[in-house]
């Protein structure tokens, strides 16, 4: 893994996959380490996060580096026409490693193709968003003691959301049945299904979100993402389409997991945070564990 990008999931090989689980397990005995001293980090944020930005500054801050960088691209000299070409061949001067989100898809990609550094994809477009996969991953592994032949739940925007496309490649290599429960509008790319069938892995699509679940080992919920919808009335038609409450997962698997890369909007009920089977602020807190195992093993620490 020693300096390779993390562009698309698909980059890392499954024994990469479990190499940064095992490595994430170590941080969360040991969180604070200074592997990273007297070292400079680049977060380069052109679209809004909260978790992924915050716990990529955090895993930094826990191994003892520094980091530079923007939340805000109008704060950056793209506000003056700057092109990302020369964002990036100069941001490349000033540290180690850079962590990006951007609207466009392929563009982490493009990033890493004019920069002698690492690049890691906080989320392009619709694209991917490998370290959320690589968190979720961490979570399905802790939470269901193994990662082969679970059957998972992917409910709302599976058109858009960056989190399942890159979450259903990685649980590809691990045997999963797959259960996509979207609006039509919505429903998983051909290019993802297509994928599954050349493995040779089952998959159910649906609208409704009805009794099939209680096979859950996952229910992985998304928002449906407005920010990416040239149509806002399509928007409209499917923002409601699913909201989880806690009799619809009444005599489901005693260890079935609810995962969410949050944001939330209404897609769980806040009833169901109290549930034991809700899982997804717990995952958020391993987002940082596997920050820090990523950072660590691509800068060889
Ligand atoms: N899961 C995730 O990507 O959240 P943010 O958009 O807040 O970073």
């Amino acid at each position: 893994m020693k300096n390779k990008s993390l562009v698309s999931i698909t980059d890392f090989s499954k024994e990469e996959y479990l190499k940064i689980l095992d490595t994430a397990a170590e941080f969360e005995k040991k969180t604070y380490q200074d592997l990273l001293k007297g070292r400079v980090i680049s977060t380069l944020f052109f679209e809004p996060s909260t978790r992924t930005r915050l716990s990529f500054e955090s895993a930094i801050n826990r191994l003892g580096g520094k980091i530079i960088g923007f939340n805000d691209s109008s704060s950056s000299s793209l506000a003056k026409g700057e092109t990302l070409y020369d964002t990036i061949r100069v941001v490349s001067n000033y540290c180690e490693l850079i962590v990006m989100r951007h609207p466009m898809e392929g563009s982490a990609r493009y990033a890493s193709e004019i920069t002698h550094l690492p690049v890691i994809n906080a989320g392009d477009g619709a694209n991917q968003h490998p370290s959320q996969t690589l968190l979720d991953l961490y979570s399905i592994q802790k939470t269901q003691g193994d990662l082969n032949n679970l059957n998972v739940f992917m409910v709302g925007d599976l058109k858009y959301g960056r989190t399942v496309h890159s979450l259903l490649m990685a649980l590809s290599e691990f045997h999963a049945s797959f259960y996509f429960i979207s609006p039509d509008e919505l429903r998983m790319p051909e290019e993802y299904k297509s994928h599954l069938r050349n493995k040779k892995l089952s998959f159910h699509e649906s609208r409704e979100l009805d009794k099939s679940i209680r096979d859950a080992d996952i229910i992985y919920m998304t928002r449906v993402q407005k920010e990416r919808f040239s149509d806002p009335i399509e928007y409209e038609r499917t923002k409601n389409a699913y909201v989880l409450k806690n009799e619809m997962i009444e005599g489901t698997k005693a260890n079935m997991k609810i995962l969410h890369p949050l944001p939330r909007i209404n897609e769980i009920d806040v009833g169901v945070d109290q549930n034991p089977k809700a899982y997804y602020f717990q995952q958020t807190e391993n987002g940082v564990y596997v920050r820090q195992a990523i950072i660590s093993l691509i800068l060889d620490l």
